[in-house]
């Protein structure tokens, strides 16, 4: 069974990336294509980019990068939940794909994104633009949900619509079909 990381791509105190995360997260063990883990750039933690090194050269000085290294390397393919900040990608996810570059080539991401009308999209087409370099493949399926805050419980629990979860199955099946189709280049990497 290949492995699907889910990215939670903020750091923020009360952020919405947590109840978000937690609903694909439950959306995708029940999908049954991949062993589902969650990669949460809050608990994760990285520095700012500290390595002396490009990461093509894979020579990290610091234990962090090399944990960050091991649990990008052991996914085969990636979800990333992610808002918008003044219509770009957070700090957070840019610094945490800066960090390596073998680890993530020839493996297919999808966005789960969120925030007010644009629904995050204008930070997804800013990450499609870095992922590329990284030899990722952005996948156009995708969970895009405009007004967030109004999907939110008193629980503070997500709570989806019919869009939301049609667009979550087409996102994985496609993830599942793409990640299979890049084995080989992985292989040969
Ligand atoms: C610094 C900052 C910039 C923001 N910029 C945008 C934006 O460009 N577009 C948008 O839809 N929402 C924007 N928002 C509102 C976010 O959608 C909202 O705060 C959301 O909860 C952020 O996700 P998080 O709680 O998981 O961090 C911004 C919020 C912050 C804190």
């Amino acid at each position: 069974m290949p492995r699907l990381a889910i990215i939670v791509a903020s750091n923020r105190p009360g952020r919405i990336a947590v109840p978000v995360a937690e609903w694909i997260t439950t959306v995708a063990k029940q999908h049954g294509g991949f062993e589902v883990d969650v990669l949460d750039l809050a608990e994760i933690a990285l520095p700012f980019m500290d390595e002396p090194n490009h990461p093509r050269l894979r020579q990290y000085e610091h234990d962090h990068t090399r944990a960050w290294s091991a649990q990008v390397e052991a996914a085969d393919a990636f979800v990333v939940v992610t808002p918008e900040y003044n219509y770009g990608m957070p700090a957070i996810l840019k610094n945490a794909l800066d960090f390596l570059h073998h680890e993530w080539a020839y493996k297919p991401v999808a966005f789960v994104s969120y925030g007010g009308v644009s629904a995050g999209t204008r930070a997804v087409q800013m990450a499609k633009q870095v992922v590329t370099t990284l030899r990722m493949f952005a996948i156009p399926e995708a969970v895009s949900i405009p007004f967030v805050f109004q999907l939110l419980d008193d629980e503070q629990r997500l709570r989806p619509n019919e869009v939301m979860e049609g667009a979550a199955k087409a996102m994985l099946d496609e993830l599942v079909s793409v990640e299979q189709a890049l084995r080989p280049l992985r292989r040969a990497s």
